[in-house]
Order: structure tokens, then C-alpha cells, then sequence
């Protein structure tokens, strides 16, 4: 039987039973292919502050790093939402921000401000980041998704993430967030051998990283390229979609079995290359991407994953159950997730996540 038409899970096989085999968790039986009915769904920063439980053990842990490197209250924190809302896949929780770290930059979060760091200048700083030691200083990480592994209901799959090269990028040489972008693509545009020499760095990193999330009990990767959309087409497939293209087949060269989201966030029409090109499981859509385009030209391709605007969980009410059905019935006859389009906001009233989550459970084909 054809794995993309199979319909609906096998009425026979009890929750218990259907865990089983990990095979049978919905979020990775969807990465393989397979279309279910309802769709699994997880939401891109789903631990985080708009949740009363995680800000007070934010506060507990001091530092938003600290929290990141503490394997008992990270493992905590990523098991709120799944507790709260039941979704199928939790995602560890850390930053993007922990590689630049491990590499030995100076990283830190300002209340109000995000995050800061010491900004490379050039080629020249390069030779202040020290990868050799990166493994070491990740030991808290890899704690934590063992730690997850054994504490997680059988049913709810267990995802690790990093940044892809370009964004984490961004941020080690812009020295926290940016409009512009204008010093990280100034130095890609003037210097490109050796902007190429920190991406490659960031392609090694990322893809070890990656590897040892798996080895310590990851089940699904995702890529985060939050800013990918800002390059003309030229830098978004050298800077973008080569890196990530390469991350995948490293880390597919040894555990082939664990699916990769990638989510290349802007890539607008280029999403149709990056699902040919990139070898990713699945592509997670930002909230721009036309519904019916995607479920044409990449759903045949990729499982696809999102792309709800989190401001709509903001509102609730009739306009967020009606942009969910538009999502659902277009991209649901596909292999697919539901996701947001980006992470959730901090103001997002939990009630309306919870009616979210009621909304897709009730939804059949
Ligand atoms: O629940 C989860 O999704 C897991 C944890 C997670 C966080 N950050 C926790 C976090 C994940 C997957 C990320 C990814 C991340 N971090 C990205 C890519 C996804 C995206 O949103 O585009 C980026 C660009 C970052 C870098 C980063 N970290 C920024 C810009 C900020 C400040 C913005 C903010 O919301 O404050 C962070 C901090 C951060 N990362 C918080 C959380 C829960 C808030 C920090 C706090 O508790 O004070």
C-alpha cells in the first residue's frame, strides 16, 4: 500500500501498544511520509514565558543560560507544555545561542534586550573560537535529552534543534539582534573567503552537535534559519541552502533514520528549491507561505509543518479557529504538522493554545 494514502492510524492498536514501537509515534510516523488524520501538532517556542510554571522556574534558575545549562530544570521546563496541552513532540529546550557559547564567544541575555555577544570583526577573530572544546562544554545539553528520554510519555516524540549556520551567524558577528543585518552581510559581501571560513566553522559545529543530541536520545532534528529570508537569491543558496544541504547529508551519512525539519524562515518562492535540494525530511512554513502553493509544488516532495500567524493565538475566538481550518483542510490531505509560522509570543493567553489543540484533535479529513 502506498505509505502516503494510508488514512487513518490502525483502529486496532491501543495508545499503550502503539508505543510501543517508536516507530509508531505520530510526529515521526508523519516525518516518514505518512498522512494522519488528525495531524500531530507542536508549537515552535512552546516553552517559554507566556507560561505562569515556566517563568517562575525561570526566576529559580537565574540566568537564562543557566536555565539552559541545568539538565533537571530544562528537562522540567520542556515538559510544561507537553503536561499543559498533550502535544506529540517536545522539543528541547535551549538556544540557538549555546554553539556561539561552546565556541567559546562571550554570550549573554539581557533582561528586555535578547541576547548579546562579543561581535567577531572579521577573519581575524576567528582564530579566538576554540571547537575543540565545544563537546565538552555541551555535556549539560546532551544531560538534558537523556534526561527527557526517560521522562517523556512514550507517545510524545523528543526533538533537538540548532541554528543553521547563517543565523547563528548573525548573531556572533551583529552581537545580538539586528534590522539590518548590514555588518554580517557587509563582511559576507567584502571578505566571502573568509565569511566561508566561520560558515564552514558553523557547518562542522552544528552538524557534531547535531550528532551527539541524537546519540544522547533525540528522535527528529530541526534547523532553525530564522533569518535566511534576507539574502538575495545568489547568497541564499551559497550562504542558506548549501550549508543546510550539507548538515543534513552528515548527519544522514550516520543516523539516516532520525528525520530533519528544516525551516529555511522567508525563503519565500525558494522554499520549492530548498525541497528539492536541501534533503530534509520536512520543511516547516513560515506564515507567509501560500497554503494551496505549498500543498501543490512542496507537499509531494517534504512532509510540510506550520505556518498558523502567532499573532492570531493572541486573538482566539472565531479568527483563530477560522485561519485553523484554512491550514487544516489544505495541508491536512498532505503529510503534515501543525505548527506556528515562528515562535509563539509571550503574551499568548495559554486558554487559547488549549482550544487550539481541541480544534485539531476534532479535525478529520
Ligand atoms: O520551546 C522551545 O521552542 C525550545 C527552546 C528554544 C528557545 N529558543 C528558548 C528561548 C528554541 C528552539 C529557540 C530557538 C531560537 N533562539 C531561535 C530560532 C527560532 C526563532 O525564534 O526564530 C533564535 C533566533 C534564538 C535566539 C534568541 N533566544 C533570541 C532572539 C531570544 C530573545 C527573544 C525573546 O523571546 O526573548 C532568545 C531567548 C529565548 N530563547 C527565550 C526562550 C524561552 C526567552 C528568554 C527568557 O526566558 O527570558
Amino acid at each position: 500500500m502506498d505509505k502516503r494514502a494510508s488514512g487513518v492510524e490502525d483502529p486496532f492498536l491501543s495508545g499503550s501498544e502503539l508505543s510501543k514501537n517508536e516507530n509508531q509515534k505520530r510526529l515521526l510516523r508523519v516525518l516518514r511520509g505518512e498522512i494522519l488524520d488528525p495531524p500531530p501538532v507542536w508549537l515552535m517556542r512552546q516553552a517559554g514565558r507566556y507560561l505562569d510554571e515556566y517563568r517562575e522556574v525561570r526566576a529559580q534558575a537565574g540566568g537564562f543560560l543557566d536555565l539552559c545549562y541545568n539538565p533537571e530544570l530544562a528537562c522540567e521546563v520542556t515538559l510544561q507544555p507537553i503536561r499543559r496541552f498533550g502535544f506529540d513532540a517536545a522539543i528541547l529546550f535551549s538556544d540557538i545561542l549555546v554553539v556561539p557559547h561552546a565556541l567559546g564567544q562571550k554570550v549573554w541575555f539581557e533582561e528586555g534586550h535578547g541576547p548579546r555577544l562579543d561581535p567577531l570583526r572579521g577573519v581575524q577573530d576567528l582564530a579566538t573560537l576554540d571547537p575543540g572544546r565545544m563537546e565538552e562544554r555541551l555535556q549539560p545539553v546532551f544531560a538534558t535529552v537523556s534526561l527527557l528520554r526517560r521522562s517523556l510519555p512514550p507517545e510524545t516524540s523528543l526533538i533537538g534543534f540548532a541554528g543553521a549556520p547563517w543565523t547563528v551567524a548573525s548573531y556572533m558577528i551583529e552581537g545580538g539582534s539586528t534590522r539590518d543585518f548590514f555588518k554580517a552581510k557587509r563582511w559576507a559581501y567584502s571578505d566571502p573567503q573568509g565569511f566561508s571560513q566561520l560558515i564552514e566553522l558553523l557547518v562542522d559545529a552544528t552538524s557534531g552537535y547535531l550528532l551527539a543530541q541524537i546519540e544522547a536520545g533525540a528522535e527528529a532534528i530541526q534547523i532553525f534559519d530564522s533569518w535566511a529570508g534576507v539574502w538575495p537569491e545568489a547568497e541564499f543558496r551559497r550562504w542558506c541552502l548549501a550549508p543546510a544541504r550539507e548538515i543534513i547529508e552528515r548527519v544522514k551519512t550516520v543516523h539516516p533514520e532520525v528525520p530533519i525539519i528544516l525551516f529555511p524562515r522567508g525563503a519565500g518562492p525558494l522554499y520549492a528549491d530548498v525541497a528539492a535540494q536541501a534533503g530534509a525530511d520536512a520543511l516547516s512554513l513560515d506564515t507567509t507561505v501560500p497554503l494551496q502553493w505549498a500543498a501543490e509544488t512542496l507537499q509531494p516532495k517534504v512532509a510540510l509543518q506550520g505556518n498558523l500567524d502567532p499573532a492570531v493565538l493572541l486573538v482566539g475566538g472565531k479568527a483563530q479557529a477560522e485561519a485553523v481550518e484554512r491550514i487544516l483542510s489544505t495541508l491536512g490531505q498532505g503529510p503534515f504538522v501543525f505548527n506556528l509560522g515562528h515562535g509563539i509570543d509571550k503574551h499568548t493567553p495559554p486558554d487559547n493554545v488549549t482550544r487550539l489543540v481541541e480544534q485539531i484533535r476534532a479535525w478529520r479529513r
